[in-house]
């Protein structure tokens, strides 16, 4: 991995008039809480070695039945509920996971239909931990170019299909749930997205990692006992290096804070929250410190969801402004980071912009999903039994 050096950014910060804002932000969770102590059941850990490393206390897994696309369209719905709009007002959906379920075709087309959304273009983005942030900044820029009117973005997790169980490093980490932001064009002086940041350093590839278990050379010894008594989540094998990413994670969020603020002629200490990616409550500890940001405008969720990788940014979003930290006229810094390895991050003025945490008890939609899912995901099936 190269050394991130000031301005590090990889895209052009983009601070010029007016033309896009956050019209919404939803966010949905599945109901089933898992603690450390259920993890430590099967895993050779425990609560209190999980809760000082990391700060997380607990997290959700999604149920058998629950689908992706469920999740996904959950988040969507809050968010188009927030906003007002009907799915049809949408005209470009972007959809970002690092636990997607199909390679083709994209969920993004699957989310489109679900919702009823005008038939333009609908695309998976993959930037994992930091791919939210990353769509918005490509839905910025269709939008800003007149591509595109009113965009969705949405990253959802299914992580806990995604995990080797039997890995105790990344097992108790990562978490499952959704995001959604509608970006747009849609008047309003007070709200803005003033600044965006995109980049990239593939040269830490190998430092957080994950393949299609068909495409990994599985050692015997591995592949083994898990034949014995096949573990359910053989979807894929996730790899990281802790302290690499650790390390990687403190500087690049501090140096992002620091962009981007500067961007809008601000220092850090005029920011009124961060909404930081929750991979890791020392992380954002150390960042805060450094920045001489006081704790409690670094907002942390991670101790209840864990890391949710590219749902986490909108789903802490969504809490923070639900507990009044946000408000018009606020400038507030959007900051991910993650495998690739990626990072970015959105300068945002706040509007009186609502958000939607999905009420879970609103079923209504879930055999139409499924069906929609099915559809997709069946020719697969297919395959693998023959
Ligand atoms: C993963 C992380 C919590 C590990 O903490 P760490 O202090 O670096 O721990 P290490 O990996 O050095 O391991 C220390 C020991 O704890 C053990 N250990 C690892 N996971 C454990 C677990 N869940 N429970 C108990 N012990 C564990 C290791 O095996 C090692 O044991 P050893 O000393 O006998 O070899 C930490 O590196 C981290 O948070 N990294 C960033 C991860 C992240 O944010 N990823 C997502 C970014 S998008």
């Amino acid at each position: 991995m190269g050394t991130l050096q000031a301005g590090a950014g990889g895209g052009a910060p983009g601070t010029e008039a007016v033309g896009c804002r956050v019209l919404a932000v939803g966010a949905a969770v599945p109901t089933p809480v898992v603690t450390n102590d259920r993890l430590a059941d099967f895993l050779d850990t425990s609560d209190e070695w999980v809760r000082s490393r990391t700060g997380i206390r607990e997290r959700r897994v999604a149920p058998p039945e629950q689908s992706l696309l469920d999740l996904a369209a959950r988040a969507a719905r809050a968010a188009l509920a927030a906003a007002g709009l009907s799915g049809g007002a949408i005209d470009t959906v972007i959809c970002t996971s690092s636990s997607i379920d199909t390679t083709f075709p994209a969920l993004a087309c699957r989310l489109q239909t679900a919702l009823g959304c005008s038939l333009g273009p609908a695309f998976d983005l993959q930037a994992a931990c930091t791919g939210t942030v990353y769509a918005a900044g490509v839905a910025r820029a269709l939008i800003r170019t007149g591509a595109a009117r009113r965009v969705l973005v949405v990253g959802v997790e299914i992580f806990s299909r995604a995990l080797d169980w039997h890995d105790r490093g990344t097992a108790v980490i990562f978490g499952d749930g959704a995001g959604a932001m509608i970006l747009g064009t849609d008047a309003d002086p007070g709200s803005d997205i003033v600044a965006v940041r995109l980049g990239a350093d593939g040269g830490g590839a190998d430092a957080l990692w994950a393949a299609d278990y068909a495409q990994v050379a599985i050692e015997p010894e591995v592949l083994a006992p898990a034949m014995a008594e096949p573990p359910r989540n053989l979807g894929r094998v996730v790899r990281m290096n802790g302290r690499e990413v650790f390390r990687f994670s403190t500087q690049v969020l501090e140096r992002l804070v620091i962009d981007l603020a500067a961007d809008g002629g601000l220092r850090p200490a005029d920011l009124a929250l961060v909404v930081p990616h929750q991979a890791n409550s020392r992380i954002l500890a150390t960042a805060a410190s450094r920045l001489g940001l006081p704790p409690e405008r670094m907002v942390q969720n991670v101790d209840h969801y864990g890391n949710t990788s590219s749902a986490s940014v909108p789903l802490a979003l969504v809490e923070a402004v639900q507990d009044g930290r946000c408000q018009p006229g606020d400038m507030i810094c959007l900051a991910a980071f993650g495998a690739g390895l990626t990072w970015g991050g959105l300068l945002l003025r706040w509007g009186p912009t609502p958000v939607a945490l999905d009420d879970p008890r609103q079923h209504e939609t879930a055999a139409r999903l499924a069906q929609i899912d099915r559809a997709a995901t069946e020719p697969t099936r297919a395959v693998r039994e023959r």
